[in-house]
């Protein structure tokens, strides 16, 4: 497999074309050096995470090396707990001391959460700095690493802290994911479904023939989940960068049901991905009851859902928490306008909307009820 290039296109500003690529395939973690040196680069902080650094940051460091640039490794403990305000100030604090200046680039290799913290502090020191993104989970592949979200969770809430600081590359490479814990990957597939469901009827189809192999993370496989879930990712950002159309709205697709399945059970139960199979479960079974979609179509999701190892059972789920604090907790979703519930429902497998004005009543039926579909 050769690796291959999406085009992130974006609104030029100030006179400065911001369109970025992502590189995806085996090995391009070795293309890094070589491309910063192409963009005259000198200098370069490769913010890691702790479980990367001895193997796939050493191989992106070794390529800066190589290509003649000076370097600097800030390790990051893993998890969550490292998305905090105390984390951005002691990165903070480190570049001051190595006394990194504007012309520096910062690399971050990690999941999701060093990409939105490294994001954040490049995005914030000295006003900005330009950063690279080197994603080595599949939910950072897939989604987080594009699009440019960065941020910072607060006490009172994930992500209240950030801003859109996008990336002058990004370099997914497959290989990285071979030391991915199981579970950590069969979460990513919950994204990679999400697309499906959201505007590809197609590749819906070729994750439902291909399963075994995507289950299995055949590398093969892999490469092309990457690079078509990195498509979708790069159009509807290029679309709706801001998200003030709307567009970029339909990426949460079962999300307003997770965060409230996240939240209510405490962090730290489900991982994200499993939260928004979940998710997509209610969602589909939303949009049923609200004469959307037929139940086969939910059906043939949660069917995909529960094949490739992820959880389906929102039943028990919603016996376990109140359906009053689920609803308490999507009223006041970021999302939500003005405490109305407001979801992304299906229409047909490939399409979805945003509805607003969907009742409590809807919502709380299709977290009470046994199931539209047949549950085992
Ligand atoms: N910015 C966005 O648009 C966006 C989108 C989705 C999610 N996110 C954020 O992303 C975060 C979740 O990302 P994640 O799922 O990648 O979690 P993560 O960054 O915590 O990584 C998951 C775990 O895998 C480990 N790990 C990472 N790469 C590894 C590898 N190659 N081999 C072995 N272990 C590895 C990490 O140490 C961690 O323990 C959340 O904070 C979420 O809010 C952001
Ligand atoms: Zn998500």
């Amino acid at each position: 497999m050769t690796p291959q290039t999406v085009r992130v296109e974006l609104a030029a500003a100030g006179g400065c074309d911001r369109s970025y690529d992502i590189r995806v395939g085996q090995g391009i973690l070795a293309e890094i050096g070589p491309q910063l040196a192409a963009h005259k680069v000198t200098r370069a902080v490769v913010i890691a995470d702790a479980a990367v650094v001895a193997q796939h940051a050493r191989i992106a460091l070794e390529s800066l090396h190589a290509a003649g640039l000076d370097t600097l490794v800030l390790e990051v403990a893993s998890g969550e707990g490292s998305k905090a305000a105390g984390e951005a100030a002691r990165l903070w604090g480190d570049l001051a001391e190595a006394a990194v200046d504007r012309k520096t680039h910062i690399v971050a290799v990690g999941g999701g959460v060093v990409g939105d913290l490294a994001g954040f502090v490049a995005a914030t020191y000295v006003r900005g700095l330009a950063v690279w993104q080197v994603p080595t989970t599949l939910v950072a592949q897939v989604d987080s690493a594009i699009g440019g979200k960065t941020g910072i969770n607060l006490p009172a809430g994930k992500n209240l802290v950030g801003c859109f600081w996008q990336p002058r590359g990004v370099f997914s490479d497959i290989n990285s994911l071979a030391t991915l814990p199981k579970r950590e990957y069969l979460s990513g597939l919950a994204e990679v479904v999400k697309y499906g469901v959201i505007r590809d009827e197609s590749f819906f189809a070729w994750l439902e023939e291909h399963r075994q192999a995507v289950a299995a993370a055949d590398p093969a496989a892999l490469h092309h989940i990457i690079l078509t879930s990195s498509r979708h990712k790069a159009e509807v950002v290029s679309q709706d960068e801001h998200e003030t159309s709307g567009l970029r709205a339909i990426l949460n697709y079962g999300h307003t049901f997770a965060h409230a399945f996240e939240s209510a059970s405490g962090y730290g139960r489900f991982l994200h991905g499993e939260a928004v199979s979940l998710g997509m479960v209610a969602a589909a079974r939303l949009a049923c009851r609200l004469g959307r979609i037929d139940s086969e179509l939910v059906d043939r999701q949660n069917r995909l859902l529960a094949e490739l190892g992820l959880p389906t059972d929102v039943d028990s789920v919603a016996r376990e928490l109140a359906t009053d604090e689920l609803l308490a907790i999507m009223r006041r979703d970021k999302k939500a306008v003005s405490g109305q519930l407001r979801f992304v429902l299906p229409t047909r497998l490939g399409h979805v909307e945003l509805v607003d004005g969907i009742s409590a009543a809807d919502v709380a039926a299709v977290l009470e009820t046994t199931g539209l579909e047949a549950t085992g």
